[in-house]
């Protein structure tokens, strides 16, 4: 029967619900799985109704849906930012349409940091030094030289820039440890076995014996090249990735990898909370960093079953 007039008299008009437009890269990994399900449940709970497009790894599609949402006239966008540079024109439009932005997870290199309210997302350089750290402990007894192969992310986007340039800042310390080989392989468990299995086709004086992978699915696609090409993943080879997925905790449980550092996907409610303060008018921190850390495969057993992605 709806609202009827003495309703509307005593309690006022229903509150208008929030329409947020999120524009997804992709569906990547895990991570990115977890990170859109957090978002969509948080919405959910929080009343707001949510837009969202999948980019699927294109910023002419992420264009695309951000467009949509102006047309839409959504309250407030968010964006997920597949690659890191060519943003300034399409936050240009959305801010001569005067819909808020928020961009969340990967940044936005642009000169106006006044094209969005905020960034909620991780630190990736700090999880590449954190990474870098672990390395040198592990190997702080080891002389070199220990040569290393890296998996990066995708080509452009900001985890894979920072998480390699902050592993990079760390190991300096110790010029016997190389990066020999370094490719892209997409965040993807398929391209991390792929790419894997090409850098092991070496001489073996010239294969690496540590690997450091920019996320979890491209570690767990290598570790299937490795065990294939005969040697123990976690064993014969230092193995490092990124994210804290529960699959990459069995594979530490297992011994497979060595170490995971932390990247929290479950954005979602901090997501709805800063659109529903920009809605209210209030001032929001420019950043905002989720609190992330390091496992080993020593403390995977324990924390396995607090893993909630
Ligand atoms: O931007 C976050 C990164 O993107 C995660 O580490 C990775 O798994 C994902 O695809």
């Amino acid at each position: 029967r709806g609202i009827t007039s003495e309703m509307y008299r005593t309690i006022g008009p229903p509150p208008t619900r929030i329409v947020l437009g999120f524009s997804q890269l992709g569906t990547e990994s895990s991570w990115r799985m977890a990170n859109t399900a957090s978002i969509q449940s948080a919405a959910e709970e929080a009343g707001i109704t949510l837009l969202m497009e999948n980019a699927e790894q294109s910023q002419e599609k992420q264009f695309e849906a951000i467009r949509s949402f102006i047309r839409q006239k959504v309250d407030i966008i968010a964006i997920a930012p597949v690659v890191q540079s060519g943003w300034e024109p399409i936050l240009q439009e959305v801010k001569q349409a005067g819909i808020p932005v928020v961009i969340i997870d990967r940044a936005v290199d642009v000169k106006d940091n006044a094209l969005y309210v905020t960034f909620i997302g991780s630190d990736f350089f700090e999880e590449g030094v954190k990474a870098g750290k672990y390395l040198l402990d592990k190997l702080r007894n080891q002389p070199g030289p220990v040569r290393i192969a890296e998996l990066q992310g995708t080509k452009g986007s900001t985890p894979s820039i920072d998480r390699g340039e902050g592993f990079r800042s760390v190991i300096k310390e110790r010029p016997d440890l190389k990066i020999t080989q370094s490719d892209p392989a997409d965040f993807t468990e398929h391209q991390g076995y792929a790419v894997m299995k090409k850098l092991l086709e070496v001489p073996k004086q010239e294969q690496p014996s540590v690997l450091f992978a920019h996320n979890d699915d491209m570690a767990i696609g290598a570790v299937r090249a490795i065990e294939e090409a005969g040697l123990q993943p976690g064993e014969d080879m230092i193995i490092i990735s990124i994210d804290g997925t529960r699959k990459a905790f069995e594979q530490m449980v297992e011994g497979k990898i060595n170490a995971v550092v932390e990247c929290n996907p479950l954005l979602g409610p901090l997501l709805m909370q800063a659109a529903k303060e920009i809605m209210a008018g209030r001032t929001l921190p420019k950043r905002m960093v989720p609190q992330e850390d390091i496992f080993t495969k020593e403390m995977a057993g324990d924390e396995l079953a607090r893993r909630k992605f």
